[in-house]
């Protein structure tokens, strides 16, 4: 594959990190948008398109001619295969920064029939993405009793991914307080560490126990005896705000603005930090060392960025074989953690010594 990468949503908080570092690294980059004057303003674009991806004939216009075409529109939840669909039939190989199980599934339920022939990348992102990518850095110094994973922070939403946060919830994104343990998952077994200090986050956090399908698939993928997976918070703001809004059951847009604001005073209150932390204990007697692997940056939906230009840049160079497939599932974790440390938006990295696979 060759030729032209097509970021829908290039404009975006997401999208502009994507089209940068693509074309940064001399990729030649559509960006799509329904403003046009937005889309052509983004810097290292070398065409724009006005489009709706609600519209499918000027979807498919802008795929057409696409090697890859890269999605950072949404939200992502009620986007699902639509942009994926496109450009499948345009032929071009996808990478989605978000999507999720649902996406995926919404996708391969009625397989397109270049799914034997094109990549189809989901959740290349920061959550879910990154961190059920890096733990995997963990597995090549021996065996995991059991695994605990933090990632959050302290960063800004916008409204778009505001909606996104508010649909995480149900048995198909995961189930909260539950943990993995000998190859099952178990409700109501942990509960919320409140005011802790943990390393690499600032200050003291709220840890909350969600055990994602990414974490499920995770722990199952490694053989691990036990996985903790946290959503880490830096101030009450947003569970408070995302308790309230799955209490009230209504729309989701109802709460999108409570949302935004609850992010933008932990902002003020903390600044901006966010941090991914996976910390593995050996089995019991296995003489196994503990290990961890941590990562922190300014901005974890810029992040997610990086995440999805270099799965898109795999992608192009035949790295990822055709079908659907989950990005930490797919990607090779040494190779995105070689370009995350070289990354200026990552402000630390820390690997665990092991043998690269
Ligand atoms: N996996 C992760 O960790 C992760 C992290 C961050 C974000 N995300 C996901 O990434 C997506 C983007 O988030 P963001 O914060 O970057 O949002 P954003 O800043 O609002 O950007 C969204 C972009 O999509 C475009 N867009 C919106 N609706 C569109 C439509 N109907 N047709 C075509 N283009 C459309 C917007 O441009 P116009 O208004 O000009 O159309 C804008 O450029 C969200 O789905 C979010 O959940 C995932």
């Amino acid at each position: 594959m060759s030729g032209v990468i097509g970021v829908l949503g290039g404009a975006g908080t997401v999208g502009r990190v994507v089209v940068d570092r693509l074309s940064r690294a001399g990729h030649a980059v559509r960006v799509g948008g329904r403003d046009l004057d937005r889309a052509r303003a983004v810097a290292g674009a070398s065409e724009a398109f006005a489009v709706d991806l609600g519209e499918p004939d000027a979807l498919t216009a802008f795929s057409s001619g696409c090697s890859v075409v890269v999605n950072c529109a949404g939200p992502s939840y009620r986007v699902l295969d639509v942009v994926a669909r496109a450009a499948l039939r345009a032929d071009a190989g996808y990478v989605d920064a978000a999507g999720d199980a649902v996406a995926l599934d919404a996708l391969t339920a009625d397989a397109p029939p270049e799914l034997q022939a094109l990549p189809a990348v989901f959740s290349a992102g920061l959550m879910p993405g990154l961190s059920g990518l890096l733990p995997r850095l963990l597995a090549g110094a021996g065996p995991i009793g059991r695994l605990d994973i933090y990632v959050g922070g302290s960063v800004e939403i916008s409204r778009l991914s505001a909606v996104d946060t508010l649909m995480t919830r149900g048995p198909r994104f995961g189930h909260a307080l539950a943990v993995w343990r000998d190859g099952a998952v178990v409700g109501h077994s942990l509960t919320p560490l409140r005011s802790v200090s943990l390393p690499g986050f600032q200050g003291r956090v709220h840890a909350w126990p969600f055990l994602s399908t990414e974490a499920v698939s995770l722990a199952a993928a490694l053989g691990v005896a036990e996985l903790r997976n946290y959503t880490v918070y830096a101030t009450q703001n947003l569970p408070d705000v995302l308790a309230e809004a799955w209490a009230a059951d209504g729309p989701v847009e109802e709460h999108v603005d409570a949302v935004v604001d609850a992010a933008r005073r932990d902002v003020a209150e903390c600044g901006r930090h966010y941090a991914v932390l996976a910390h593995a204990r050996p089995p019991a007697g296995s003489g196994g060392t503990s290990r961890r692997v941590l990562l922190r940056t300014t901005d974890s939906y810029e992040l997610s960025g990086v995440v999805a230009a270099s799965a898109a840049v795999d992608l192009l160079a035949g790295r990822v074989p055709p079908g659907a497939h989950h990005a930490a599932e797919v990607l090779d974790p040494h190779r995105t953690a070689a370009v995350l440390a070289a990354d200026p938006l990552v402000t630390m990295l820390e690997l665990p010594e092991v043998t690269p696979r």
